[in-house]
């Protein structure tokens, strides 16, 4: 085989006069009918132009080139010499172009059910591109991503490992995990009847390694939860993962941060600075979201006391409920722009979240029109002063409990922000999001649950309150938030078994639940815990940002569907009915289920 001397996108005007080999697929082939047949030639790294000239190679040559098509891979040798036809500004390699001397055919492909082409990927059905990922993964987009994600994982190494974190590896056949999600399992051939979860996240593991003296770890690592697809959200996916002992909330943080500068500067050429920091309550009053988006502004305002003056029964029954609450958000200059219609269809959407509707005000010549004007004169004045209203501007208003109209007024504020393109894609905002509560109150369960995982620490000055006040506790948490995207979230963690126990308890873990479910972490900490915290990054939605991209599935290189799917290898797929036997499982739901039936 004739093997390259240099990659495809590696010619330049210096190698005009040499001899050179090149490696790839036929990206386009043009036969232009006066004696020359040009082909784009195409390698991970790039694209150069080749160039047959049918009337001086050699036959055999000539006979080969002719019959080459798209997708063919091939070896060919010639000269670099000064593109004739002039430099194509389009290609790295524009100024240059190979004449070929030798062409080797290494293999002709059938004919390519997809081709790797960014405006045809446009056009060509996701499933299609997935079930034929092999061909669909040549892009050079996707190359790119490919590229970097490896440089991501790269600088984790690098970093990390320079602040002493050591890369230790934890098991995936585990026992079952904290992360509140559904496990994935797997049968024992061994004992039968008795089952391993796939990890949530490596949570137990990493603590385990402080208790082990490990001081800091780290791990790129797949983490498996048994959930619906999102576009954001895939059921295997990859985390960053890092503990580290002898460490408060600001240590974890500040290590963090300077990894979040390194990869930005690295990836993107871009100082994202010194990362603000916001409390929970902060961001959900002014923002309606634990992970705001400050990349504009639509500020939420709570305005109940204002609210409280009106005669707008939907004001004053949201007033008359428990924690309930009145939220205005302002659009400047959205009279004009939104129609009857649009607001029509902003108060269905914030239903989804549960809201009753978001009633509007417009500020206009005639002053204050839309159905609820009326009830807006006794508080006219002072309105416009906290909002900053002024002619031409929409107020929306939310009117429910605390946490459905602040929530469903986030939810608002992304949706305008997106549909009026007030989002500048160009900026880079993080935010670290802190003093998350502890527990929220779970109305259907009747219970407090965690928000984020039961070995979240309080922060030290709250221990007490665990007892005396649980929902108002506050715990050490910290989440990493980059244009409304939560990236990363962690936690100093309860190293003292007695604290633990007590947060099992507060969350309706029985002690005997605990034993069996954590047993081995409870007993771990009462040998010699040391104080440790730590964080994971989600490395797909790291990956989605930086190659800025919606969808998960883009920066997985072999993704499963919306559905599950992995349109490739067409898993989940049926197994032989001995497996089962071996394992002690009994297929009791639909067909297909086994290679027989399939
Ligand atoms: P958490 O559950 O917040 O924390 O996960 C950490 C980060 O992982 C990403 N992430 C996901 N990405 C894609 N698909 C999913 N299904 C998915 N779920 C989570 C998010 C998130 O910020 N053990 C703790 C970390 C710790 O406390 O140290 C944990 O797993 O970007």
């Amino acid at each position: 085989m004739l093997k390259r001397s240099h990659m495809c996108g590696e010619l330049r005007a210096e190698h005009i006069g040499q001899s050179v080999t090149l490696n790839g697929w036929v990206n386009t082939f043009r036969d232009q009918g006066k004696g020359l047949v040009f082909i784009d030639l195409r390698d991970r790294e790039g694209m150069t132009q080749v160039v047959f000239d049918l009337e001086d190679a050699d036959e055999k040559v000539v006979e080969e080139a002719k019959g080459l098509r798209r997708e063919d891979v091939v070896a060919v040798r010639g000269v670099v010499q000064k593109r004739v036809a002039g430099p194509n500004p389009k290609l790295a390699t524009g100024e240059i172009e190979v004449m070929v001397s030798e062409l080797e055919v290494l293999n002709k492909t059938e004919k390519p059910p997809i081709l790797p082409d960014e405006h045809e990927a446009e056009k060509i059905a996701e499933e299609v591109r997935l079930r034929h990922r092999y061909i669909d993964l040549r892009r050079p987009r996707m190359q790119g991503i490919l590229r970097t994600r490896h440089e991501v994982n790269r600088i984790a190494r690098d970093y990390f490992s320079s602040h002493g974190f050591l890369e230790v590896e934890t098991p995936c056949l585990i026992k079952t995990t904290p992360e509140g999600a559904r496990d994935f399992i797997v049968p024992s051939r061994i004992y039968p009847g008795k089952w391993y979860a796939l990890p949530q996240s490596p949570q137990i593991f990493k603590q385990i390694l402080m208790v082990a003296g490990c001081d800091r770890y780290m791990q790129i690592v797949r983490c498996f939860r048994d959930e619906d697809p999102r576009a954001d959200r895939q059921a295997e996916f990859s985390q960053i993962d890092l503990e580290l002992s002898f460490v408060d909330r600001d240590d974890v943080m500040k290590i963090i941060s300077g990894f979040a500068q390194r990869v930005w500067k690295e990836i993107r050429g871009v100082d994202i600075g010194e990362i603000p920091v916001m409390s929970y309550k902060e961001a959900m009053e002014r923002y309606g979201i634990d992970r705001p988006d400050l990349r504009f502004g639509l500020e939420i305002t709570d305005i109940s006391d204002l609210a409280a003056k009106t005669e707008f029964r939907v004001f004053s029954e949201a007033l008359g409920k428990e924690t309930g609450v009145v939220k205005a958000m302002l659009v400047p200059g959205g009279a004009e722009k939104m129609s009857r219609k649009v607001t029509d269809g902003y108060n269905e959407f914030v239903k989804t979240f549960k809201a009753g509707g978001a009633p509007t005000v417009k500020y206009t010549d005639n002053g204050y029109e839309t159905g609820i004007a009326k009830f807006v004169g006794p508080i006219e004045d002072e309105l416009k002063q906290r909002l900053g209203l002024e002619k031409g501007d929409i107020v929306f208003f939310t009117a429910d409990t605390w946490d459905i109209a602040t929530k469903s007024m986030g939810e608002l504020r992304n949706r305008v922000a997106r549909d009026l393109d007030l989002i500048d894609q160009s900026l880079w905002k993080f935010v670290w999001v802190v003093d998350f509560p502890m527990f929220e109150y779970d109305e259907e369960a009747k219970r407090w649950v965690a928000l984020h995982h039961p070995f979240t620490a309080p922060m030290p000055e709250e221990v007490e309150r665990l007892e005396s006040d649980p929902g108002g506790c506050v715990s050490a948490a910290y989440d990493l938030v980059c244009n409304g995207s939560e990236i990363a979230g962690g936690s100093i963690r309860m190293h003292r078994p007695e604290i633990q126990q007590k947060v099992f308890k507060l969350l309706g873990i029985g002690e005997a639940e605990a034993e069996l479910k954590f047993g081995f972490l409870l007993k771990a900490l009462r040998y010699g815990a040391p104080p440790h915290g730590g964080i994971a990054f989600g490395l797909d939605r790291l990956i989605m940002l930086l190659a800025g991209t919606e969808n998960i599935r883009e920066v997985i290189a072999f993704p499963k569907t919306l559905n599950g799917v992995d349109l490739m290898t067409e898993a989940p797929g049926p197994v032989d009915a001995a497996q089962l036997e071996e394992l002690h499982v009994q297929v009791t739901a639909s067909e297909g289920a086994l290679v027989e039936d399939a």
